[in-house]
């Protein structure tokens, strides 16, 4: 919700831009805080969602850790302030010199997704004289039911260690005198709106948990990972997710032996609805079978759209402060790329639009800013504060 002279603010401004709401993602914050401190949870919030640095320096105060997916994610993060013991790197591709440079900033564990991987941390660690906490990413066959580029922890998926490979895990382990194993990881999907997803998560973890338990193995760690999902069509509506429902799922459900920690890599939930991409059209152009909003924000700002066919609800901003009248029509929103795919919404009902009208699409604070590029050699991303004059 935008109030119409936050709307005469932004008429002022060059378009596109990035607009974070400060106040929404305080309140975010301070919401999944508290539901994880209840349950005694630790969160290490995705960096991949959001870099932006205002943005990460409330996610810093707020006292999660980090969960970095590349080395520059774990310089961003212990540049922006993070405690690098609560810093986890993961992926499924780390090179050598990341490796290598997350093991000279003791970061607090890897989350391991091969077996090769763990050889190669082991003689890394070695070299540098020190010892590499890891923590083995096990895929548990689990299905999202989300978006398939965002399943990842299917048999299929190129993610983690399978099940049936744990015990020649467990046989390098042993040959691994530079690792120290604390837990396993899991991370099934993002924008999971089913929590049912997550229950079935903890049946698999419980097996896996009791699978070492059985070998005498006691894992200090259990890290579940993130993909809670959020409302993209009804984004006012329930603006901060529903932390404590999730949470609850895993307190219920997730079985902890004495001393297990539970951990967290929640991105998209803590940081989606307090950002908005927001545009001006510059054409509107009526055509014989479809009515076209040009707008000039395009893929290369927000590309979800165009590589999920993902769904972002458009507003007319302009429209919405009140000067227009009820008539309404149905546009395709579109941006300026080259490219077929550039589209941000077919059949968008909106109120009647005219050149000039500020749109906002709504719910991008997550994969939005991070996913830009320069392609047709755009100009670099801008962004503004809800707290900037
Ligand atoms: N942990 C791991 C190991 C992950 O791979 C991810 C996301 C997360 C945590 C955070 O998941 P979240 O809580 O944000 O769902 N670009 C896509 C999403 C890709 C997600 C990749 N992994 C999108 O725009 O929908």
């Amino acid at each position: 919700m935008f109030d119409p002279s936050r709307v005469n603010a932004f008429a002022q401004r060059e378009t596109p831009f990035y607009y974070y709401d400060m106040d929404l993602l305080e309140r975010t914050l301070a919401a999944a805080r508290k539901s994880a401190d209840t349950l005694g949870f630790h969160v290490h919030y995705a960096l991949k969602a959001n870099f932006n640095d205002r943005v990460l320096g409330s996610i810093r105060d707020t006292g999660f850790g980090a969960d970095c997916v590349s080395g520059n994610e774990v310089r961003r993060a212990i540049e922006a302030g993070f405690d690098p013991d609560k810093i986890v790197f993961a992926g499924v591709g780390k090179s050598d010199k990341e490796i290598t440079y997350a093991l000279s900033e003791d970061i607090f564990a890897f989350n391991v997704e091969s077996i090769q991987e763990l050889e190669v941390i082991d003689a890394l660690a070695g070299a540098l004289e020190k010892r590499a906490r890891v923590a083995l990413r096990i895929n548990p066959n689990v299905d999202a039911h989300t978006h398939q580029y965002i399943t990842t922890g299917l048999d299929e998926n190129k993610f983690g260690i399978a099940h049936w490979e744990l015990a020649e895990a467990m046989e390098t382990l042993r040959g691994c005198p530079h690792i120290e194993l604390v837990g396993i990881h899991f991370h099934v999907g993002s924008q999971i709106t089913d929590l049912n997803v997550f229950k079935s998560l903890c049946v698999k973890a419980n097996e896996l948990n009791n699978w070492f338990d059985e070998r005498g193995i006691r894992l200090k760690v259990l890290n579940v990972g993130g993909g809670l999902g959020v409302d993209y069509y009804e984004p006012d509506k329930q603006s901060i997710p529903d932390f404590h429902a999730y949470f609850s799922v895993f307190d219920e459900f997730l079985e902890r032996k004495p001393g297990q920690e539970v951990h967290f890599e929640l991105g998209r939930a803590l940081v989606s609805q307090c950002g908005s991409l927001v545009s001006r059209v510059l054409y509107v152009k009526n055509g014989i079978k479809k009515n076209f909003l040009i707008i000039d924000a395009g893929m290369t700002e927000l590309m979800r759209p165009a590589l999920y066919q993902a769904y972002h609800r458009i507003e007319n901003l302009t429209a919405d402060t009140g000067t227009y009248g009820d008539d309404t029509k149905h546009y395709d929103v579109v941006g300026p790329i080259c490219e077929s795919s550039d589209c941000f919404g077919k059949e968008v009902l909106l109120p009647l639009t005219r050149r000039g009208d500020l749109i906002a699409i709504r719910t991008a604070g997550a994969y939005g800013e991070v996913m830009a590029s320069r392609y047709n050699l755009r100009e670099e991303i801008r962004y503004v504060y809800s707290d900037q004059p």
